[in-house]
């Protein structure tokens, strides 16, 4: 008989649905690296400052790194990464919200959307809870989530610059920021709320995983003073 991988242990104590929690969480992480690989590369010829070209040259070989991790998480589970069927487990609204970002002209929106609320808010809490509540499963998180409050800060310093140059870049920063208070009111408690409870009935997160996200989406926007309470 082989020896039991992670990916048994899961399905026996957790359950079916919980082996495809962590796939959709590996899966989503993973294309979701690539997105913003592509994105950083898009804004690197934009940006005139060598400081903020470094930025995104950082950030997305940082991403790259995350990418090989996501996958080789998966791996260490005993799933091998063209074993399954990844379009199962992809999540629309991810692919969706990162195909507005890259078609958007106004780096105010990419820097709103991914810095801050893709990585500063959603994923950081996803890396954090994870991480911190399952570590056998997602040994990586936590480092993960060390380097994705760098790319937020990154995204914040350069918010930051071209918010004080323009009242106008400001007035549409708060309009984004409104866009995405509603997407996350709309997100975590539709589309993805039958597997947060999942994941909250088997200890993967909190109980309070939703009011723990909004604290951190108002945190991290009013780093940016555009949250209008
Ligand atoms: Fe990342
Ligand atoms: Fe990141």
């Amino acid at each position: 008989m082989s020896t039991p991988t992670l990916r048994d242990e899961i399905i026996e104590k957790h359950g079916k649905n919980a082996w495809d929690l962590v796939l959709t969480v590996y899966v989503n992480f993973y294309y979701s690296e690539l997105e913003i690989i592509d994105l950083c590369a898009r804004w690197i010829p934009r940006r005139d400052d060598l400081r903020e070209k470094q930025y995104l040259l950082h950030h997305a070989s940082d991403e790259i790194v995350h990418a090989r991790l996501f996958r080789e998480g998966v791996e260490r589970l005993g799933m091998p990464w063209d074993g399954f069927d990844h379009g199962k487990y992809r999540i629309d609204d991810i692919d969706r919200r990162f195909r507005k970002l890259y078609e958007s002209e106004d780096e105010i929106e990419v820097l709103i959307g991914l810095n801050l609320y893709a990585e500063g808010v959603l994923a950081m809490e996803e890396l954090h809870q994870l991480g911190r509540n399952k570590p056998e499963y997602f040994p990586e998180f936590s480092r993960i989530e060390r380097e994705e409050r760098r790319h937020m800060g990154f995204g914040v310093s350069v918010a930051k610059r071209l918010l004080d140059e323009s009242e106008e870049t400001r007035r549409r920063g708060i309009e984004y920021c409104k866009w995405y208070q509603e997407h996350l009111d709309n997100y975590l408690g539709g589309e993805l709320s039958q597997t947060i409870s999942w994941a909250i009935d088997q200890g993967f997160v909190q109980d309070d995983y939703i009011p723990r996200t909004r604290e951190r989406f108002n945190e991290t926007m009013s780093k940016l003073g555009l949250l209008e309470v």
